[in-house]
């Protein structure tokens, strides 16, 4: 099903039922509203005005269009701010408040605020939460965008003082788990404690994973009050939010999604390509200009997947040029259609279309909608009654995303530790992280994000690019599945207090893998030494671990010095280096086999998905391809021939 994002108060009432009409024409089914109108539903201190918002949800509940509202908390009006400056947020960085005049200017410490919006959301969920148009709720908008999770307010200073206190409960207890008799750091109670930052220079790593914590843990308390609001004043509807990914908010996505009826993602794929590209070279960049890197929005659609029920939207897709990337291209014809398509074959619900009308005026006039500014279609238009078609065809309904054979644990620890403590400029967790899934899904397998506290026993493969700190029921949950597990360096690395663990690492995972992690070294990308594989050699780069074997183990592959470099017990295997794609393809690719995982390499620009009994080939590429389907495969979408931008779907011959 599909659906938009609209902004009536951007607009003359006069065309709102036309909006409507046409947006139920075009085959929409939900509409997402209100998520940054808080200064219209409530013009003065105290004073609603939700006559406007009434008619609008009528209007659009006429039409047969189902509303979905956002809660406006990421929009603090100016009354508000001025009423109570404390809400405003302080960078971290700069010191300086971050003021008025755009959004998301406040502090999740801020009690003011919370207060605040505990108010506008109780008034909107008392006044819509039964309504019968209202099928659900979004709960702000994008938490913690524009790098909003950290603050260095007095609020967040106090707040992150009582934190520490309810965590360590003995200020020697805090003391002593992160090293504070180094450089004269010891505190000698609660309040005395500073926030990492400012500083001359760096500050203990586990002070700043502590700060870290705490702001997720931040995020989460001011999420969950609206979730509690609406679930008690809205029964029968859903509640979620629209994410956008953790390694760019630092916000622990898992936690926030607990209480979440379903997770959305905003998927931008080529705003997201271009900043991502940036650094690769022209040639590398520019076949995915206009039409996204193959496995971008779905590296983040598997996530979504992730993070509550297995269930997602997309809330927001891309229609045609973004506003805020480095570069903003338009799309090559047929990419809306292809993206919509393959967040269905991901196991999306709904996508929904970010936004109806281009606005005429403000921050985002230069971004595409549906429509542009003089309501005449944009180009996204007609792929859009395309993909209308196309899902009359499908039947969705029929085909239930099921689980998959391979799971990719993403360990927001181990991100943070990555951050924190980065040992080499060049190592990065998102990345390793997503060159594991690229190697994947270059084979063409369904994957499945799961976090370390995740249920891992449906899994054949279970790929863990780094486990930072593992906790003994993760290692219990993967010591009775009869998965293969795969460990990437900096696996039991540290303890929960982010030192190193007794005995030296991999920690308690020597339950599972009989070595010692005797020394790191980091090496700068472009000076790699070797790793010998199954008589093959790889580069072994920015991060190299010196292992020792301590008991009965294989060593699978070495090091250029004849060091052992990858090493296995039973069903877990550990590998102590980062190396290329090239190496994690072909290494995936025995261990798939070995699970019963069936791969199949493909074209560079191709990619496949299965949901229910369909399977899904997408062509991100400028020529056509030969559907990598089987001989007698049954064509419910396109043919043997896929055209260039163009999606083919198939049954297996029974
Ligand atoms: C999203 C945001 C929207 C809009 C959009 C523009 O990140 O949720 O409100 O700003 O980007 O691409």
């Amino acid at each position: 099903m599909l659906g938009v994002c609209y902004y009536p108060e951007q607009w003359p009432t006069s065309l709102w039922r036309e909006d409507a009409r046409k947006m139920k024409a075009l085959g929409l089914t939900f509409v997402r509203i209100g998520e940054f109108a808080w200064s219209r539903f409530e013009p003065e201190p105290g004073v609603y005005d939700f006559s406007w918002f009434d008619e609008i949800v009528a209007m659009l509940t006429e039409a047969g269009l189902k509303v979905v509202i956002g809660t406006p908390t990421a929009t603090p009006p100016k009354w508000l701010i001025d009423r109570h400056p404390d809400i405003l947020p302080v960078d971290p960085l700069t010191g300086r408040v971050r003021g008025f005049g755009s959004r998301r200017h406040y502090d999740f410490s801020s009690e003011t605020y919370l207060r605040e919006c505990e108010r506008i959301v109780l008034a909107l969920a008392e006044r819509y939460g039964q309504h019968p148009g209202v099928a659900g709720w979004q709960t702000d908008n994008e938490l913690s965008c524009h790098d909003t999770t950290l603050s260095a307010s007095p609020a967040a200073r106090s707040a992150f003082q009582a934190w520490c206190a309810d965590h360590y409960a003995d200020v020697d207890a805090l003391n002593t788990a992160w090293g504070n008799v180094f450089w004269s750091m010891e505190y000698r109670s609660f309040d005395e404690i500073e926030l990492p930052v400012g500083a001359v220079t760096e500050t203990s790593p586990a002070h700043r994973l502590a700060y870290r914590r705490f702001s997720s843990d931040q995020v989460v308390r001011f999420h969950d009050a609206q979730v509690k609001i609406l679930r008690a004043h809205s029964p029968g509807r859903f509640v979620n939010h629209n994410f956008i990914p953790m390694n760019e908010t630092g916000v622990d996505n898992h936690a926030v999604a607990a209480d979440l009826d379903f997770a959305s993602y905003d998927n931008y794929p080529l705003g997201r390509t271009d900043l991502l590209m940036a650094q690769e070279s022209a040639e590398v960049f520019a076949p995915y200009m206009r039409t996204g890197h193959p496995d971008f929005g779905t590296f983040f659609f598997d996530q979504t997947r992730g993070l509550a029920l297995g269930a997602f939207w997309i809330m927001e897709q891309q229609p045609g040029p973004v506003n805020w990337a480095n570069h903003n291209p338009r799309p090559a014809p047929g990419m809306v259609r292809l993206w919509t398509l393959e967040a269905f074959a991901h196991g999306a619900g709904v996508v929904s279309y970010f936004r109806w009308r281009q606005a005429p005026f403000a921050q985002e006039q230069m971004h595409a909608g549906l429509l542009r500014p003089d309501s005449s279609q944009a180009a996204a238009w007609p792929e859009v009654e395309a993909v209308g078609r196309d899902l009359a065809i499908l039947d969705l309904g029929q085909h239930a995303t099921a689980t998959a054979k391979v799971a990719l644990m993403v360990d927001v620890q181990a991100q943070w530790l990555g951050e924190i403590e980065r040992q080499a400029l060049s190592y990065d967790y998102t990345q390793i992280l997503m060159d594991h899934y690229r190697a994947l899904r270059a084979l063409g397998v369904d994957v499945d994000f799961v976090a370390p506290d995740g249920d891992v026993s449906a899994y054949t493969l279970v790929v863990i690019p780094s486990l930072a700190m593992p906790t003994a029921e993760t290692i219990a949950r993967l010591k009775a599945s009869s998965a293969i597990v795969m460990f990437g360096p900096r696996s039991g690395a540290k303890t929960d207090d982010l030192t190193i663990p007794d005995g030296l690492p991999p920690g308690p995972l020597r339950d599972l893998l009989p070595i010692r992690v005797l020394s790191v070294e980091t090496l700068r990308p472009d000076c790699p030494a070797e790793l010998v594989w199954n008589n093959g050699r790889y580069p072994s780069t920015i991060w190299r671990e010196e292992l020792e074997l301590t008991g009965a183990a294989e060593v699978l592959a070495r090091h250029d010095d004849g060091g052992p470099a990858i090493v296995r017990a039973g069903k877990a295997i550990y590998v102590g280096s980062v190396s290329d794609r090239r190496f994690l393809t072909d290494f995936l690719e025995s261990l798939c086999v070995e699970a019963g995982v069936a791969v199949q390499r493909l074209p560079r620009d191709v990619r496949l998905r299965r949901r229910g009994d369909l399977t899904f080939a997408f062509n991100y590429g400028d020529q056509p391809i030969a559907a990598p389907a089987p001989p007698n495969a049954r064509f419910i979408l396109g043919a043997q021939t896929i055209a260039p931008r163009d999606v083919a779907v198939w049954k297996d011959p029974a």
